[in-house]
């Protein structure tokens, strides 16, 4: 199972259920079932659900690799249990009725979230833990959406993409959340294979704050004709030391995901308006439906 370190006042997460089952939240869903917690991955529909399945599959299948290089008989083994701590459900409210821990990991809009978040304060237990996985919004802004008594109990938990491969969490401490459930979330990032970090409710916690705005200016560094994709790309992996290049990441991270938290803070007015000017080489491709590696085109093509 997966238990909690520390002492009784600390909760013992083992049910957890995580909402959306896309690149991160089947991400998140598989470091958890890993570690031995009893997960219930939730979509809108059995197509999304499947697709969670398929990013799992193929993660687990690279770790089983790794783990067990020369025998085919434990990697399936080892896939057969970390798919046996999953469970699907379409239906968010009945999948959060035993939860100890929800992460949230949907669409990137702060109404969506919060009417779900209304929604599943009614059916989960009174002590769950409530999560964002949100990459720019404010928590305190979501946990708005339910009673001060679960606003104690409500914090963000921002995982990195890939899950499996990136060690960080951010775990995001609002105003309201206690310091038992802060503590029960470090452990949980712990349990799940990742150094925690502590951060403040603010636009982009650590990591986004520094990420977003350095990729939109590369963004409009190829808006105003100064370098090409490629070159950029080349330019910040040799030159900087990335693993990626900002184009390379906006593919991989969602091009609908980079333009909702860009214009979500250009909205917000928290943060200087030249760094989240928008861009127009981004606009054009998601307003063509070309969001990057998971539609099969972005700045690259894919197919
Ligand atoms: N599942 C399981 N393991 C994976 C994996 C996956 N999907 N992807 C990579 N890995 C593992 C590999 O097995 C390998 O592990 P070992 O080092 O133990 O052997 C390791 O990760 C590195 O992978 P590779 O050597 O195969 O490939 P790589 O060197 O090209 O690295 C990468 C791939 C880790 C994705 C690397 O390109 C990278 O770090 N890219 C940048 C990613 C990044 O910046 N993410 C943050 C995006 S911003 C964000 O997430 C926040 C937000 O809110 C938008
Ligand atoms: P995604 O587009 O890959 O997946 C989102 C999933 O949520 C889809 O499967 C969709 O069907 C589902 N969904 C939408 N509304 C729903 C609802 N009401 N109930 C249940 N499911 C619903 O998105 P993603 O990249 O996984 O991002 C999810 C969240 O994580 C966002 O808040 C994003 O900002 C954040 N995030 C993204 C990254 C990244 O690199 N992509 C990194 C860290 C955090």
């Amino acid at each position: 199972a997966c238990f909690s370190t520390s002492t009784a006042m600390l909760k013992d997460i083992k049910n957890v259920t995580i909402i959306g089952a896309g690149l991160m939240g089947s991400g998140i869903v598989q470091v958890a079932a890993q570690a031995g917690c009893k997960v219930t991955m939730v979509d809108t529909s059995d197509a999304a659900l499947a697709n969670g399945e398929k990013i799992i599959n193929k993660s687990l299948a690279r770790v089983a690799r790794k783990k067990f290089a020369d025998d085919e008989q434990q990697q399936k083994a080892f896939v057969d249990n970390v798919f046996a701590n999953i469970a699907v459900s379409t239906d968010a409210n009945s999948a959060v009725s035993q939860a100890d821990l929800v992460v949230e990991a949907i669409v990137e809009n702060l109404d969506v979230k919060k009417s779900l978040f209304a929604a599943l304060d009614k059916a989960a237990p009174k002590d769950a833990i409530f999560c964002s996985n949100t990459s720019s919004l404010p928590i305190t802004d979501i946990a708005q959406a339910t009673p001060v008594d679960r606003q104690a109990r409500f914090a963000g938990l921002h995982f990195f993409n890939p899950v499996p491969a990136m060690k960080l969490v951010e775990v995001v401490r609002t105003d309201a959340v206690s310091d038992d459930v802060f503590q029960d979330l470090y452990d949980f990032s712990k349990k799940v294979g990742k150094t925690p970090v502590s951060c403040k409710d603010t636009p982009g916690f650590i990591v986004n704050r520094l990420l977003v705005p350095y990729m939109f200016e590369a963004f409009r560094l190829l808006d105003r004709g100064d370098a090409s994709v490629q070159d950029i790309d080349t330019a910040m992996k040799l030159g900087a030391g990335m693993p990626m290049g900002p184009f390379e990441l906006a593919d991989f991270v969602g091009l609908d995901t980079m333009k909702f938290i860009n214009d979500g803070w250009a909205q917000g007015g928290k943060i200087e308006p030249a760094l989240v000017q928008a861009s127009k080489a981004l606009d054009e491709l998601v307003q063509q439906g070309h969001l990057g590696r998971k539609s099969g085109k972005g700045f690259y093509d894919y197919s």
